[in-house]
């Protein structure tokens, strides 16, 4: 699959990416077609958009700090293949995985929620060097605080390391996020706003430690990564897509929170990277004889 390049990672656009994938193999089938200029001319005007979209959508929205483009250019460096090999992580990653740190137009968008819902206790399960964190954290509520939960050691002191150097508010919980969103739910825990980024699969189980143990604030937000993974929880081709439908399916007909996907979907200008959001308000002025 191609990838479109912004900062020091290589992202997969998802659907994007796709589309360019098919849209070349087009071109090189029209390129033995001189009849067909009209049709060319199309495609590469389709093309055009495609490829300009992600760079543009990220050029015309608020640039993220040098802290945060730093994390980028570090993360990029980070030699997972040698830690793998060495037993220094817990799980399979190496260093074709570096591109799991989130991108940076969902950086922005997950800025601009942090900023119009004023949250202040923000929670993030999938932590990875702390990108989206550190994000969240520049501009959460006065006072706020950005609780990470992420499994490998080594990027939790990486984080750790940040959060001193950065004097940010930012601490990260080492363990398997269902183990630790347990935990924060018998501490009676409740968070503004959280950034569900980890294990596909189990998105539901996220969602449900979270809703049943009311660990989200009333008006608070959940913003979900890779809910369309890549079109595949449409056509439910593997057991990440299929589990993420299942996911989108449940949480629409749950009464206690109102879910969006399409407006995410075109703020983000269709941009498959976030793969689109599940954004699911807790509102609480919900009529409570529906539910
Ligand atoms: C997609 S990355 C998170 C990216 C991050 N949100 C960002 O903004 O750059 C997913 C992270 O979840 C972590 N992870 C994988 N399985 C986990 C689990 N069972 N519990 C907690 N963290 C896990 C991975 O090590 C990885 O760092």
């Amino acid at each position: 699959m191609t990838s479109t390049r912004y900062g020091a990672i290589k992202h997969d656009v998802g659907i994007f990416s796709k589309m360019e994938m098919h849209l070349t193999a087009v071109l090189k089938l029209l390129e033995q077609k001189p009849d067909c200029v009209e049709a060319r001319n199309k495609v590469e005007e389709m093309m055009t958009l495609v490829t300009s979209l992600t760079p543009y959508q990220i050029d015309r929205s608020t640039s993220l700090s040098p802290q945060l483009d730093r994390i980028m250019t570090e993360t990029s460096t980070l030699d997972l293949n040698t830690l793998l090999k060495e037993g220094k992580l817990v799980t399979k990653v190496d260093n074709t995985d570096l591109n799991m740190i989130s991108f940076p137009g969902q950086v922005q968008l997950l800025q601009f929620f942090v900023r119009i819902i004023n949250a202040k206790n923000i929670l993030e399960v999938g932590t990875f060097t702390g990108y989206g964190a550190f994000g969240m954290a520049e501009v959460m509520a006065p006072g706020g605080k950005v609780t990470g939960i992420e499994i490998e050691p080594v990027f939790c002191d990486l984080v750790r390391k940040r959060a001193r150097e950065y004097n940010l508010n930012v601490e990260v919980i080492q363990g398997k996020a269902i183990d630790v969103l347990k935990s924060l739910a018998k501490e009676g825990q409740q968070f503004d706003m959280i950034y569900v980024d980890c294990i596909k699969t189990e998105y539901l189980e996220y969602y449900q430690i979270i809703m049943d143990n009311n660990m989200l604030s009333p008006n608070g937000l959940i913003v979900c990564d890779n809910v369309m993974w890549s079109g595949k929880a449409i056509t439910r081709s593997d057991s990440a897509g299929s589990a993420l439908d299942d996911f989108t399916k449940t949480v629409v007909q749950d009464k206690r929170v109102v879910s969006e996907k399409n407006r995410m979907d075109q703020l983000e200008e269709m941009n498959e990277v976030m793969t689109a959001y599940a954004a699911l308000l807790r509102w609480d002025s919900v009529d409570p004889a529906q539910s």
